[in-house]
């Protein structure tokens, strides 16, 4: 069968039933520091999360194959975009290892490529896919340091509410690959609603306790590309702290 005809099929089915080579965790030939999991996806939508036994398809990550000059010192952005952020940390921070996220291909392209023009691919890579299902299908317990989420897509529409990523299921995941110990979780964002129901699921979340609530500045001073559009145009930015203890 082609791949065409395949994928009709699978949406004929109305299941999102994704055969292995839609989940593969590869390096992209002309950017080395990209990752792509879930290279090609089922035209309209973005989850690709089942095997045919309607179970997650596990394969566990070792750290090492995305970093080979892997420390342990692991950190995770959600949701790079241009990747401003991502690089200007992995610059100051070299002894860290900092994974960037993004489902979209042009940005992830876009931010591989200053990671490369900036020499940080040695210690920061750019993962392609979604990363909610790159923790919860990927990534090993007890493996990351910190979280950063800045300025994540708001979906204002109450109807598209549900594909806000800021969810009880994310932080379980979040809780789980965390490190034991006090780790952080830095957030932000312009959007005053989602912001505060953010806050809430942090609120409610056995685990999670704000530390600097609204009031926290740009993670070591280092504003990310829409934080710097937003700053100009004087919108309300809320930047919060998250500690989570095991
Ligand atoms: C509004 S932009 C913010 C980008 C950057 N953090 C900044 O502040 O400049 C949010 C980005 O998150 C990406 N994104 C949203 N959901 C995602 C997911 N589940 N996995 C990976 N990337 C995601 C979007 O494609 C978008 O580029």
């Amino acid at each position: 069968m082609s791949e065409e005809e395949n994928i009709t099929l699978l949406k004929e089915t109305k299941k999102v039933i994704v055969p292995e080579f839609y989940r593969d965790l590869t390096q992209d030939r002309e950017y080395p520091c990209l990752w792509h999991f879930v290279h090609r996806h089922i035209e309209g939508t973005r989850k690709p999360i089942q095997t045919e036994d309607n179970l997650p398809d596990k394969h566990l990550l070792d750290w090492k194959v995305l970093f080979p000059a892997h420390n342990g010192h692991i950190e995770i952005e959600v949701g790079s975009g241009k990747g401003g952020f991502l690089v200007e940390y992995a610059k100051r921070h070299p002894d860290y290892f900092i994974m960037g996220s993004e489902w979209d291909l042009t940005w992830a392209h876009y931010a591989a490529d200053r990671e490369i023009r900036n020499n940080v691919c040695e210690n920061s890579a750019m993962l392609r896919g979604d990363v909610f299902y790159f923790l919860r299908d990927r990534v090993k317990n007890n493996t990351v340091d910190a979280f950063h989420m800045y300025f994540p897509d708001p979906w204002p529409k109450e109807k598209h509410h549900k594909n806000r990523l800021l969810r009880e299921d994310f932080l379980v995941e979040v809780a789980r690959v965390l490190k034991p110990g006090k780790r952080i979780f830095y957030w932000g964002t312009d959007h005053k609603e989602y912001n505060e129901i953010a806050l809430e699921v942090f609120d409610h979340f056995k685990d999670a306790k704000i530390l600097e609530r609204d009031t926290a500045l740009p993670t070591e001073g280092i504003m990310t590309n829409f934080e710097k559009k937003y700053r100009q145009e004087g919108r309300p930015i809320y930047r919060s702290i998250i500690e989570f203890e095991k």
